[in-house]
């Protein structure tokens, strides 16, 4: 075996992955064709870019009505005050996440109630949500974390049987798909952000969609200053705000939902081919893939690694020398509870809320902590439209790894 990149040998790999974003040609007609159309800002007519885009991106996951804003994070707000929530409401999240699934609640007044995370699947955990329920939660948001759908059919009959609305945060599950169907369409309202990052990349972006019209019409107006379809500009019927989507993100988003399928195919093939083989490696768990997610998006390839079967070598330290092996590669979140912003925004709402100073309580979340200080890996979703032998790369320099573990361990 040879020497480690990070002690001077050769890196198993010293070429780059694919890039991101994918572009060509046709974006770059689209962005003329809008540049020469003098139209760059959102018009409610049907043939608008957006509108092409919101009707497309909505078919595509099994939806009717998509209300695109300018990314994800408002995306979630305008959820949130569809369903007319606000002041003083309580909504489940998993603490591991986006800040964005949480800060959301908190700018429309409702505060984030975290449930931990399953273990394997490192999506929220259903068996936890029902003894985080009070008089006043109104809403679930799952997080379809990496790509993976979260367990909707426990959420949903959860939802049911408790009167809760439950909005999917799939900001980073495009193309995801749950039992066969399209992730956003289960539960009230869907997110989904366009950020640079994203699976679909309009460098900032965001839709809501949903199958019910009367939550779509209340999305379209909260995007639009409160407005109502028949009613005067200066007519302000809800709390809403300027989220519109400019024409520019319309065209170049109407050009990538175009390559979205093929895109996404070429992940999955690759994050199912690299979680067999490194199933052959102890220690290195790939994020559990219930059987009913008939789809993963793969926003993200999550590895969950035992630092035990590794010598007891640190992820820290590991991840430096998969890096310096050339693959890149982080360790993904801190737990949202344990974010100052979260801290501080709560403890100051629940002041209002109880009438009473109440310190900061941090929730009980075990397989959060574990994932977020040991466990959890990443790589991104670029990595994965590269081919087999750019998997087998990322195999051999674990494995390469592993063989020196107890080394570095020392060193
Ligand atoms: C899970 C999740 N929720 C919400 C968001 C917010 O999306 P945006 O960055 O477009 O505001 C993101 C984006 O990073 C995300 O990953």
């Amino acid at each position: 075996m040879s020497e480690l990149a990070i002690h001077g040998g050769a890196p198993v790999r010293d070429t780059p992955f694919p890039a991101w974003p994918v572009w060509g040609e046709p974006e770059e007609q689209a962005l003329l064709e809008t540049l020469h159309s003098g139209q760059w800002g959102w018009s409610d007519r049907e043939d608008s870019r957006v509108a092409r885009f919101e009707a497309a991106f909505a078919r595509s996951h099994h939806a009717e009505y998509g209300r695109c804003v300018f990314n994800g994070t408002v995306a979630l707000e305008v959820a949130l005050r569809a369903l007319d929530i606000g002041y003083g409401d309580e909504v489940i999240v998993p603490p591991y996440t986006f800040i964005a699934t949480a800060t959301a609640c908190l700018s429309v007044g409702a505060l984030p109630v975290f449930v931990d995370i399953d273990p394997d699947t490192y999506t929220i955990a259903p068996d936890q949500i029902e003894a985080a329920i009070t008089p006043r939660t109104r809403a679930i948001i799952p997080v379809h974390i990496g790509g993976c759908p979260s367990d909707m059919d426990a959420i949903l009959q959860l939802a049911h049987r408790h009167d809760l609305h439950v909005i999917e945060d799939a900001c980073q599950a495009h193309a995801a798909a749950w039992n066969g169907r399209r992730v956003g369409s289960l539960g009230d309202l869907g997110c989904f952000s366009f950020q640079s990052s994203k699976n679909i990349n309009a460098g900032e972006g965001g839709i809501v969609i949903t199958r019910n019209e009367g939550l779509a019409e209340l999305c379209w107006s909260v995007r639009n200053c409160g407005r109502v379809r028949d009613g005067a500009w200066y007519q302000h019927e809800r709390l809403g705000s300027n989220f519109r989507m400019t024409e520019w993100q319309g065209a170049i988003l109407l050009v990538q939902v175009e390559r979205m399928e093929e895109l996404a195919a070429r992940r999955e093939r690759s994050g199912d081919y690299l979680g067999d083989q490194l199933s052959e490696i102890a220690g290195i768990a790939r994020q559990r893939r219930d059987a009913r997610v008939t789809q993963h998006g793969y926003h993200l390839f999550i590895m969950r690694y035992d630092a035990e079967a590794f010598d007891g070598l640190p992820r820290e330290r590991f991840l430096d020398a998969l890096r310096a092996e050339g693959i890149p590669c982080s360790p993904g979140y801190v737990p949202l509870y344990r974010e100052r912003a979260i801290q501080t925004a709560t403890s100051r709402l629940r002041r209002f809320v109880d009438g009473a100073e109440t310190a900061y309580e941090l929730p009980d979340c075990p397989a959060t902590e574990r994932a977020c200080a040991e466990e959890g890996i990443w790589l991104t979703q670029n990595i994965l439209l590269g081919a087999e032998r750019d998997m087998d790369d990322i195999v051999e320099a674990i494995a390469k790894i592993k063989a020196h573990a107890g080394e570095l361990a020392t060193a």
